[in-house]
């Protein structure tokens, strides 16, 4: 196949996932939009559609709550999906937007790269208004996260539920996962093994095999963690008292910094001024980044609010602080070294989301082993801003091989390059569109 005609595969993938003007992940299984996915996909378009890659931006700007949290789900409002909203229930919060139901949760801060990503098509007059549209929209949220989620006063955003990684059955989560207290029925589905038979109720599993998602114990338990949380009506303050789980994610706060760099440029062009306190807070976290680095493993690692330690199981969120920028060459060096190394994440399918020797690797299921679109195209910008110029290159091409040859799916196994997870999934196809043009660009 041609990269034409990939080129044209992927526009046509975002195409029928395009619902009334929004873009959502996957038809079936992701009928609603999706922040992360949304900013994704926002890349790609930016390339051939500005309009509608705005259109997937500001999306989440109109559904930004009133205290500036930006949510994960943005709810198709048709009324066969009526139970998906009803589970989250946003009007119960007074921050909420009225009309629009949501989650109550957040997900990687990307929306200052797919802005930006933008403002690079657009010529500077349109950028110029592009940028003052949205900025305050992204101070709002940047604000928010140091308000309510930067409990030590570091810099450092902590989670409230692995959803909020995006990553979510990661080990470093599943591992928290397995050390909670257990409600009585779910210890009791467990007993009696009848998390079989609860397979088959299962949404998912209408759409995908089973074995390549979070298990059943596993997806009920976050439910409940859900659960909690909205009984707390989605107020941080009450939900932090005793929660379910409270994670400095270093892939989110990878990303973080990253998004404050990219704030900081938006601000900038514009000739606006950030806000003081913001970017003292910014620059704590930059500085503080470091404090989830283990110098005994030379890894960085997420780190339990409750006890203060880290938590060492390795996976590829260990590797996104190349993405942040703020990590020393000597740093960027090692996790180079870690790609690169056979027996971690250099397969012939590169990246797994988990190192091939780590007793939690699962080449197919979801988060644990599968390699990601999303996370090679971090890996590969990481890659070109650190310098290694080559090695970028290689990846996006093993990349876009990847795609060509297995379709665009939502994840990979990293060992034979088999296709798993849902089929025509926007963010590989969006994704691949933006790899594929920048390596066009080059050439130039
Ligand atoms: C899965 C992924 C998450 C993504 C969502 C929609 O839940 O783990 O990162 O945003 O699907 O595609």
């Amino acid at each position: 196949m041609h990269n034409k005609e990939l080129l044209k595969g992927a526009k046509s993938v975002l195409s029928t996932n395009n619902v009334g003007g929004l873009i959502i992940p996957a038809q079936g299984l992701y009928p609603h939009t999706v922040l992360w996915d949304s900013c994704f996909i926002a890349v790609g378009l930016s390339h051939y559609d500005l309009k509608l890659a705005q259109a997937q931006v500001e999306h989440f700007f109109s559904a930004q709550w009133q205290d500036g949290m930006v949510p994960n789900i943005i709810f198709n409002k048709l009324f066969r999906y009526f139970w998906d909203r009803w589970i989250w229930r946003s009007w119960i919060s007074v921050n909420s937007q009225p009309g629009i139901p949501t989650s109550g949760i957040t997900q990687p801060p990307m929306l200052a790269e797919a802005v930006v990503r933008i403002g690079k098509q657009l010529t500077p007059a349109e950028r110029m208004l592009w940028y003052r549209r949205v900025i305050e929209h992204l101070v709002d949220y940047h604000s928010w996260l140091y308000e309510y989620r930067d409990l030590n006063h570091n810099g450092l955003i902590t989670l409230i539920h692995p959803w909020e990684t995006g990553l979510d059955n990661t080990p470093p989560w599943l591992a928290s996962l397995r050390h909670q207290h257990n409600p009585f029925l779910l210890n009791l589905i467990g007993w009696l093994k009848i998390d079989k038979v609860a397979d088959h109720l299962r949404i998912d599993a209408h759409y995908v095999d089973p074995k390549q998602r979070s298990t059943t114990l596993e997806a009920l338990r976050l439910y409940d963690a859900l659960r909690l949380i909205r009984r707390k009506r989605y107020d941080n303050a009450k939900i932090l008292i005793h929660p379910t789980f409270a994670i400095e994610d270093i892939a989110y706060n990878s990303i973080f910094i990253r998004a404050n760099t990219l704030l900081c440029e938006i601000a900038d062009d514009i000739d606006y001024q950030l806000p003081q306190n913001l970017l003292s807070n910014m620059h704590l976290t930059r500085q503080n980044l470091n404090q989830l680095w283990d110098d005994e493993r030379k890894s960085f690692f997420s780190r339990s609010h409750k006890t203060k330690n880290l938590l060492k199981e390795d996976s590829i969120a260990s590797l996104l602080p190349l993405y942040s920028g703020a990590i020393s060459k000597a740093q960027a060096d090692l996790i180079v070294k870690a790609m690169q190394d056979k027996t971690l994440y250099q397969t012939k399918f590169p990246l797994p989301s988990v190192p091939i020797n780590s007793s939690w690797f699962k080449p197919m299921r979801y988060w644990q082993g599968p390699t990601w679109i999303n996370i090679n195209w971090l890996l590969i910008d990481g890659l070109e801003r650190y310098g290694y110029k080559q090695l970028a290159s290689e990846l996006s091409e093993q990349t876009i091989n990847l795609v060509k040859n297995s379709g665009f799916n939502e994840y990979f196994n990293p060992i034979d390059g088999s296709a798993a997870g849902v089929h025509d999934f926007s963010w590989t196809a969006a994704l691949t569109i933006d790899l594929l043009l920048n390596k066009t660009d080059q050439k130039k």
